[in-house]
């Protein structure tokens, strides 16, 4: 099978540590490095909790570090659900690794440059590094496969009433990436408030019994009791590795094309995706917009991602 080359831009984060291991032995993905952003929590917390998951791990994949701040508006964190240290909950052993020395936004420039076939963009944070990146060398543009997200709602937000948190925390950056002309898979709120890890699905990750299965009991120990303190609900939806479990399994989505703009004017409603799930607009559709998700599918997808760990 001809794996598909990607890189994984995130702001590691609980979700996003999953995103990390459901993607690492993979057989599908190439990953040709792991890019950080602040998000979550700030870059000097979101690129040693990546490290600290690849080191756990004994995943060889190397990290980059990119943006400390948005492209324009003020940067924000989410320590509510993520804790002051971005990934709240685990204990690591002492991290030896460090990040590489290139910055995130070079390699990823380098990356797509060099590679031969096209490469597509995972990103489960804001999406600053890649933005910046299309920015700095427009010409890496027809080097991206696809960008594949999680970002965005046609529903409720979740920082906002309008908006959801990676496209909120940079929504100069979405708009950039939105209108890049790239194909685009968007696998918003709207899917990932389906896959809601309830304490039978830990339980069910924890029999697997492997190094894989203790860090994501850990992980969600934490997830979940901070998701249900915010928003009252059992289950953390579990955002950041419905995007990878696509590229694994793209039935696990169902997804309908759509005009999607997004908002960097409005005060009330910055960083919303407009989804013309309609078309009234009869505007050309520019991104593939998550509807529906197969819920067993997707725990299934993350079960076998975490026994591929011996
Ligand atoms: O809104 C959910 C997203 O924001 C997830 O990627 C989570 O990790 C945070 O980055
Ligand atoms: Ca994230």
């Amino acid at each position: 099978m001809k794996r598909r080359k990607i890189i994984l831009d995130c702001d590691p984060g609980h979700d996003d540590a999953v995103a990390i291991m459901l993607a690492g032995r993979a057989p599908e993905l190439e990953i040709l490095g792991i890019t950080v952003v602040s998000g979550n929590q700030t870059i000097e917390k979101t690129s040693p909790n990546a490290l600290n998951v690849l080191q756990y791990l004994e995943l060889d994949i190397p990290v980059y570090a990119g943006c400390g701040q948005p492209m324009v508006r003020k940067r924000i964190h989410a320590a509510d659900i993520h804790g002051s240290s971005g990934l709240d909950g685990p204990v690591f052993p002492e991290l030896k690794r460090t990040v590489e020395e290139e910055h995130a936004v070079t390699f990823i420039i380098r990356s797509l440059l060099s590679s031969e076939e096209a490469v597509t963009m995972v990103t489960t944070g804001p999406m600053t590094n890649l933005a910046m990146a299309m920015r700095m060398n427009p010409g890496i543009l027809d080097k991206i496969e696809r960008i594949v997200l999680m970002g965005g709602s046609y529903g409720n937000g979740n920082i906002t009433p309008a908006a959801e948190f990676n496209i909120a925390a940079d929504a100069e950056a979405a708009y950039v990436c939105f209108n890049s002309g790239r194909p685009i898979t968007m696998a918003g709120l709207d899917v990932t408030r389906k896959a809601l890890c309830f304490p039978e699905i830990v339980e069910r990750m924890g029999r697997i019994g492997n190094k894989a299965s203790k860090l994501f009991v850990d992980l969600m120990g934490h997830f979940c009791r901070t998701q249900k303190e915010v928003f009252g609900w059992e289950g953390g939806p579990l955002h950041d590795p419905v995007p990878v479990a696509y590229l694994i399994d793209p039935d696990i989505l169902k997804t309908k094309a759509m005009n999607v703009e997004i908002d960097i004017r409005s005060e009330q409603s910055y960083g919303r995706t407009n989804c013309d799930y309609f078309g009234y607009l009869h505007r050309e559709a520019t991104a593939d917009v998550a509807v529906d998700i197969q819920v067993e599918r997707f725990w299934d997808c993350i079960e076998s991602g975490l026994r591929r760990y011996g």
